[in-house]
């Protein structure tokens, strides 16, 4: 019986391998990224290949509770998928975008694992969901708002620092396609970011870095509460 059904196999084998060889092909040509895969990768992780899940630091849907962990529920499909492979490394390049003082992002171990169909899937499902009022961050400095302001609505003129809300959109919810959300980001997140464009350290962004290299703490705090708040 086992000599049997082991040589019906060798006999569909040729059989089988062409169609799973074209059936692989097709799929990789117009493969339509898939949320529900993306929600379970992002929920569950995947230990078996040492995926990690996502949900434990980013929140339940992207929205993440934890201040120095970006919420991400709502973010632009594009915008997701460039992160995630600035993450890793390119070829024998080290990766674009990385933490304080050139050491390895908290995302690098991350992101490691994570294979072309994973970001697109984990990408689509997070650009689909809601940042949810209840934990979306708020601003909280009355002594910095009005220079917060000032910088996201018209710049720094004579530092040549552009208004913020020419790019990311006056309410700060970005542009799909082309410019992340920052409204409702965990300030501490964002002022992070600014100086690590700013120290070159993370530098997958040339307009960012020429930005925050212009700005200083003082700037970047108030910046960074002012936008928080935006919806
Ligand atoms: C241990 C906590 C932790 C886990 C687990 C984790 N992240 Fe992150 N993630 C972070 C931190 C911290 C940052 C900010 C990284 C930085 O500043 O370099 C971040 C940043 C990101 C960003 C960039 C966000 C932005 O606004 O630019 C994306 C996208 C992201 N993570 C996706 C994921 C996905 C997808 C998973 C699961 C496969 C995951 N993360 C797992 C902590 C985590
Ligand atoms: C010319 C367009 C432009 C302007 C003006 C601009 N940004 Fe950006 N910003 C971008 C782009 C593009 C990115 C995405 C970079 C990347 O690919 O990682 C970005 C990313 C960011 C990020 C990282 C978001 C995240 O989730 O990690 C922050 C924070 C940010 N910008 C803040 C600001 C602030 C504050 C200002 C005003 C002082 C500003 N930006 C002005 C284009 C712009």
């Amino acid at each position: 019986m086992k000599r049997m059904l082991s040589r019906m196999l060798v006999a569909s084998g040729v059989l089988l391998g062409t169609c799973a060889i074209s059936v692989s092909h097709a799929a990789e040509a117009n493969a339509k990224p898939d949320a529900a895969a993306g929600e379970k990768l992002y929920v569950n992780g995947d230990t078996s290949r040492g995926v990690i899940s996502c949900a434990s630091c980013h929140g339940e849907a992207g929205n993440s509770i934890i201040p120095i962990n970006p919420n991400l529920a709502g973010q632009p499909y594009e915008y997701l998928v460039k992160q995630l492979h600035d993450f890793k490394p390119k070829g024998d390049q080290a990766p674009v975008r990385n933490g304080p003082n050139g050491a390895p992002s908290l995302m690098a171990p991350m992101a490691a694992p994570l294979t072309e169909e994973d970001i697109r899937n984990v990408a689509l499902y997070l650009s689909q969901q809601k940042l949810k009022e209840e934990t979306a961050a708020t601003a909280s400095n009355e002594d910095t708002m009005e220079r917060g302001l000032t910088i996201w609505r018209g710049g720094i003129a004579s530092r040549g620092v552009p208004a913020c809300a020419g790019c990311h959109s006056p309410n700060g919810a970005g542009i799909p396609g082309k410019y992340p959300r920052i409204a409702g980001q965990h300030p501490d997140y964002i002022a992070e970011q600014l100086r690590l464009f700013r120290s070159g350290d993370r530098h997958n962004s040339t307009e960012m870095f020429e930005i925050a290299d212009r700005m200083s703490d003082r700037d970047i705090a108030a910046v960074a509460d002012y936008a928080a708040g935006l919806r």
